[in-house]
């Protein structure tokens, strides 16, 4: 029998709506767990906004998603907040099961055959010193090329069409040429939660040949597996990993939360909580 505790809910948070893209791999994993989406809209987007401000805003989430729901576990489903705040979060709550996102260079560089990778990224994620780190450890594998996509996470946020679209054509244009001959750009990492709502866009400015690599699904499944470890995931999907088989209908809670518009939130997760098309 597993323990009550397991019962409890995973805490997920971002600055916004753009951890519904990860939430979307984790409920897709773990259709039996309970999940609390806390969305901090009323203080983000992050992207450039200053390092401690982030810290401040992860740790007052997680103090209320400890308080209020008992979370076993939390998500940081935001590039930037992992990238400034994980650290310190893990200091705070050393008991507390913590699994963050980072861009993923490293399946990047496995996919890519051109050995040419485009970043898209925050300002704040790709200034950070956890960002730094990853990128000297595999800038020896492929040549990366960054760019800080200022204002798209809060077009997104706001549902602006437009603007996506001009923003997505003028950071892809940045990049330099993209496509499957040798020198271009073949493989694009989607560095912030909030890109995979737009990969539609995205995919109409760099062509059809252009690989994008985001984060969900690697981070539900190792969501899984630190849980499997502390036997913490609830009975049904401990007995789902072992059969490996998917349940498609989600039998786990769901609770949203938020600093912002709560209905601008419910319409989000309505349009966007089943997962995204695979990329
Ligand atoms: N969704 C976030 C990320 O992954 C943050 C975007 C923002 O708040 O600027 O980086």
């Amino acid at each position: 029998m597993h323990s009550p505790s397991a019962d409890r809910p995973i805490g997920v948070f971002d600055s916004g709506v753009g951890g519904l893209s990860v939430l979307a791999a984790l409920r897709a994993e773990l259709p039996q767990e309970h999940f609390v989406y806390f969305s901090d809209a009323g203080h983000g987007p992050y992207g450039e906004r200053n390092e401690a401000f982030v810290i401040e805003r992860s740790r007052a989430i997680t103090h209320r998603l400890i308080d209020t729901h008992g979370i076993k576990a939390l998500v940081v489903a935001c590039n930037t907040a992992t990238a400034a705040a994980i650290a310190r979060l893990r200091e705070d709550w050393p008991q507390l099961p913590l699994i963050g996102v980072e861009p993923a260079l490293k399946p990047a560089a496995a996919a890519t055959h051109t050995g040419q990778i485009g970043v898209l990224a925050t300002r704040g994620t790709l200034a950070s010193a956890k960002f730094q780190a990853l990128y000297e450890r595999l800038a020896k594998r492929a040549t990366f090329h960054l760019v800080a996509c200022d204002g798209l996470a809060d077009a997104i946020e706001r549902g602006d069409a437009m603007q996506i679209d001009a923003l997505a054509a003028s950071y892809l244009r940045a990049l330099g040429p993209l496509g499957t001959d040798q020198g271009q750009i073949d493989t694009l990492v989607l560095g912030c939660t909030h890109y995979p709502f737009v990969i539609g866009t995205l995919r109409r400015h760099a062509g059809l040949n252009v690989r994008f690599i985001d984060t969900g699904a690697p981070v539900a499944l190792h969501t899984r597996h630190l849980l499997a470890a502390r036997a913490a995931l609830r009975a049904e999907d401990r007995k789902s990993a072992e059969q490996s088989a998917k349940i498609d209908a989600h039998q786990g809670l769901l609770a949203l939360e938020g600093s912002g518009a709560l209905d601008e939130l419910h319409a989000a997760a309505l349009r966007w909580l089943t997962p995204p098309a695979p990329l």
